[in-house]
This record gives structure tokens, sequence and C-alpha cells, in this order.
């Protein structure tokens, strides 16, 4: 198994993207970390697929909080004994433009969506460069790029600055042999994508994505798989579109 031997942290794995990722990495051989503010679900899955969590670690995170982002990465390392792999998931979104988002949901969106991948990079990065190897893969998103046709001004600004953090951290990073990248989905079948009204769901199904449907969580899932790999060795600081066609440049 590609992954054997490595330890990812997933932020965000309870549901969703960060679930699908997580188990992905897990099936690729990965001993790996489900973090999320809400641990049940992780647990949930871990129950399923390693009932006796020899691989698999499941941590009541939150990632906007930096206690808590060093905890996760200690007990991580105290169980695992490094950070090989940082998927940076967690995220949220609201809409709204700017005239109608207050200052507490831009930062409650800014502080989850950018900031915490910020944090947890932080968290391992010194580790990584003392080892001279490493993946950090932050999940972006089509909307950094495209106008929405839903408003979402905190959303698609926070999605903005994680492409921007990639190529930051992948500039301070490549020295070292660390690869860091970006996936930027197109609208993905998970909670957070169904709070899409329906009528916005399938005009972008029939009339703006060319793949004619939406993304699957093992879509993306494939991507950091491929991303987190040794095929991908020579790849760093890109920002890798997974969204059907939605946008092409
Ligand atoms: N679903 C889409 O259409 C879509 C499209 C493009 C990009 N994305 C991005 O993909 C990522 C995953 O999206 P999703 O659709 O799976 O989201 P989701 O809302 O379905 O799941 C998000 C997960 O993050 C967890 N979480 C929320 N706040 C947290 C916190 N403070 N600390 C730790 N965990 C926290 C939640 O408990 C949940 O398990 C996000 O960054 C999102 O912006 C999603």
């Amino acid at each position: 198994m590609k992954l054997e031997g490595k330890t990812a942290i997933v932020t965000g794995a309870g549901v969703g993207l960060g679930a699908g990722i997580a188990q992905r990495l897990f099936n690729d051989g990965a001993q790996v970390v489900f973090a999320d503010i809400n641990p049940d679900n992780c647990q949930k899955q871990v129950d399923e697929i390693d009932p006796s969590g020899t691989r698999t670690l499941v941590l009541k995170t939150d990632v906007t909080d930096e206690q808590q982002v060093e905890a996760m990465v200690s007990a991580t390392v105290k169980k695992f004994g490094t950070v090989d792999i940082l998927i940076n998931n967690a995220g949220m979104f609201t809409d709204g433009s700017i005239e109608e988002t207050s200052l507490a949901e831009w930062n409650r969106v800014i502080g989850l969506n950018l900031t915490a991948a910020f944090l947890c990079s932080r968290a391992v990065i010194k580790m990584m460069k003392e080892k001279r190897a490493g993946k950090i893969i932050n999940i972006g998103s089509v909307v950094a790029k495209n106008q929405s046709p839903n408003p979402s001004a905190a959303y698609a600004t926070s999605k903005a600055g994680i492409h921007r953090f990639t190529i930051q951290l992948a500039v301070e990073s490549a020295a070292y042999g660390i690869n860091v990248n970006a996936i930027a989905p197109g609208l993905a079948d998970t909670p957070m994508g169904r709070m899409l009204p329906d009528e916005a769901w399938n005009t972008a199904i029939n009339e703006r994505i060319p793949l004619k449907r939406v993304a699957t969580p093992t879509d993306i899932a494939n991507a950091v798989s491929f991303l987190v790999s040794q095929e991908a060795e020579y790849i760093t600081g890109e920002i890798l579109d997974v969204n059907g066609g939605l946008v092409m440049d």
C-alpha cells in the first residue's frame, strides 16, 4: 500500500469531503487522525474501518483554536511518532454579499477557512522541515476564481486566501522537500454542498457543469491520494481544479 507507515491528519474528517479523504488515506495504508469539532461522526467511521483503533485516532479538535491545534499535533506524535501528511479540509459556507455580512460572520468564516489552515500548517511545518519531507494539502474552492450565482463574499474571499496561502507555504518549504498543494473542488455532494437550494443545485448540474454531475467525496479523495503520493513529488504550489469542467483555465 502506497502510504504504509505514513501518518496523516485530516481536519473536518467527520462528514463530507473530509470523511472521504480520511477513509481513502486509510485505505492507501496510512495511519489516519480523524480531527473534527464533532468527533462522534469520526468515531462512527473508525468503528467500521479500524475497530481496534490501531491505525486511527479520533481527536475532538476545534481547528480555529491555537491550543487545540497544538494538542492535536502532540497527540498525533504521541501515538504515531510524527506527522507526514496534513489535509486542511475543515471549512464552513455562508452566503451573503459584503453588505449583508456582519463582522462576526466574516471573522468566523475567515477564522475557519483560512486562519485554521495557517495554525495547523504552522504546527507541523517545523517537524516536516527537520525530516526534510512532508505533504500538505489545502482544500480551496472553485468560487475563489469564479463568481458564484450565490453571493458568498466571506467564503469566496477565504478560499482565494487559502489558494495564496498554499503558494506562500510551498515557496517557504520547497527547499526542505515538502510539497504543498491545494485542491479547488467544484460543487460537491456533502452536507455543505446540499445547503444549496434545489433549484441552484439542478441548474449547476444541467447548465453549468460540463460533466453534468456534482463531485463525490471520492472524486476529491482521488486527487488528494495522488497529490500526497510519491508519484506527485515534483508538484508543489499547484491549485488543482476538480470541478467537472465548471471553470477551465
Ligand atoms: N461541498 C462543496 O460543494 C465544496 C465545494 C468546494 C470546496 N469545499 C470545501 O471542502 C471542505 C469540506 O467541505 P464539506 O462540503 O465536506 O463540508 P461539510 O460542512 O459537509 O463538513 C465539514 C466538516 O468540518 C467540521 N468542522 C466544522 N468546523 C470545524 C472546526 N472549527 N474544527 C474542526 N472541524 C470542524 C464539521 O464538523 C464537518 O465534519 C471545506 O473546506 C469546503 O469549503 C466544499
